[in-house]
């Protein structure tokens, strides 16, 4: 599986960037607004950090003015991806942009058919909410597995993108689930890196290295 970084804040991505795991990042009207920077400026630095997919998302509700939108995102970079909601409006503009090779990712996907109308009329990537689906009671991953089946059984090669990633847990699971990618936010990657275990393995070496060696430079 893949991983993305689910941010617009390019300190982070910088970070993350850095330990060489991420491969792309997604965006979304609430992340962009958190920064409060221009989405251009904000979109164009990401591009010069994390050389792979990036997703920018729409803001109009109509086919026309998600198209409109959509090319216009496109031109700001050959890795764009133009993120579109769910709807019947998001499904005619990514028939649209497909055809004129733009890069789409359908996001708020809920449900299995959610997921298999976005592969029919074109997206690249589709977004189940695992988060959100588990806020309401659902199993997230069930959800993620579920869709992957479906695409497998009829070849459809639209990727999975398992999104609205909460804890680490949601992350092992959506692998275990079969998602070709998971966009996470940096605090859950921080907190995936991490394992009690580790700490306590590392001071026991050092420790055990000590008492024999002496102390050894912790640079
Ligand atoms: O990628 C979608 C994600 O940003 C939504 O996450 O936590 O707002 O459900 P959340």
């Amino acid at each position: 599986m893949k991983l993305f970084i689910d941010t617009a804040n390019v300190e982070y991505i910088r970070e993350i960037a850095s330990y060489g795991i991420i491969c792309g990042v997604t965006t979304n009207p609430t992340l962009i607004a958190k920064e409060g920077r221009d989405f251009k400026e904000v979109i164009k630095e990401i591009t010069q950090l994390v050389d792979g997919p990036i997703s920018g998302e729409v803001i109009g509700l109509t086919a026309d003015a998600m198209i409109e939108e959509g090319r216009e995102i496109a031109k700001i970079h050959p890795n764009m991806v133009v993120k579109i909601p769910m709807t019947g409006e998001g499904l005619k503009a990514v028939k649209t942009l497909s055809s004129e090779n733009i890069k789409t990712n359908v996001t708020l996907v809920f449900s299995v058919n959610q997921a298999l109308f976005a592969a029919l009329a074109g997206a690249t990537y589709v977004s189940p909410f695992v988060g959100r689906l588990e806020d309401t009671l659902h199993e997230g991953a069930e959800v993620v597995s579920d869709i992957r089946n479906m695409f497998d059984f009829y070849n459809l090669n639209t990727e999975i993108i398992s999104a609205s990633i909460r804890s680490p847990k949601q992350l092992a699971d959506s692998a275990r689930a079969g998602a070709h990618i998971a966009t996470v936010p940096y605090e859950v990657l921080k907190k995936s890196l991490i394992h009690p275990l580790t700490d306590q393995g590392i001071e026991t070496f050092i420790k055990d290295w000590g008492k024999v060696f002496g102390n050894r430079s912790t640079k």
